[in-house]
């Protein structure tokens, strides 16, 4: 962001006049990242510095939150609820600021979901060049053969166009973890069907170095400055 006159964010923020605000910066009741600034004419970066005017602090700095959620079945990844779906995510949210899902997961679907007012963030995720990994855990209803494991690995036709490889891991007779890097719509569900055998259940235990964890269905945590350093990596 270009940088600013002191005296111009202030009166940009509406605290005073831009005359008023030197008035206060001369006074000696304005501090820029917790120094008195006396001087005139000094620029400041709203995004990154933290200004002050009589100890309260301005909101210079926009408030990024991150926050992981165990999605429970029957939520929709929407931000306006209809008749047909009252349910939506951020209802499970209770967070001043407005913050969206990143990609999404089928009504039915359960587990991790990332939601965020960081744009950044949304695009190293989703963004199809980012290749991100996404690993599902997934049950069938009847057990799996290797045969179809191996289908699901090399890739399978969709609409005419082969999704890519992913990696597959047999948990049990009925149960697959798999490992994908792409999104397309109902991706996993329609490859499994595609092989023969239709998803029973659907749950995301990761996105990239992020793990669903101990999260209980319907909670959530706020992601910490590393974690998300690591998604963005
Ligand atoms: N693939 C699906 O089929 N559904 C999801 O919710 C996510 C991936």
């Amino acid at each position: 962001m270009e940088p600013v006159r002191l005296n111009k964010y202030l009166s940009q923020q509406g605290i005073a006049s831009r005359r008023e605000a030197d008035r206060l910066i001369q006074g000696g009741l304005v501090k820029v990242n917790g120094k008195t600034i006396q001087e005139m004419g000094v620029k400041i970066d709203p995004e990154k510095d933290k200004v002050e005017v009589d100890h309260f602090q301005m909101k210079s700095k926009k408030n990024y939150v991150t926050i992981a959620l165990n999605k429970p079945k029957g939520y929709v990844c929407s931000m306006k609820k209809t008749k047909l779906d009252p349910n939506i995510v951020t209802d499970l949210v209770d967070l001043p600021e407005r913050i969206y899902p990143v990609g999404r997961l089928d009504k039915e679907t359960t587990g991790l979901l990332l939601l965020t007012n960081d744009g950044t963030l949304v695009n190293q995720i989703i963004h199809p060049s980012s290749e991100s990994e996404k690993e599902y855990e997934v049950t069938f209803n009847t057990p799996i053969p290797m045969g179809a494991i191996k289908k699901l690995e090399s890739g399978v036709k969709l609409n005419g166009e082969k999704t890519l490889p992913t990696r597959v891991k047999k948990t049990g007779p009925a149960k697959i973890r798999i490992i994908l890097k792409e999104g397309k719509n109902r991706q996993v569900r329609r490859i499994c069907q595609k092989v023969g055998f239709p998803v029973k259940s659907l749950k995301r235990i990761r996105i990239k170095s992020l793990k669903l964890g101990s999260l209980k269905q319907g909670e959530w945590r706020q992601l910490s400055e590393e974690e998300i350093g690591e998604l963005k990596g």
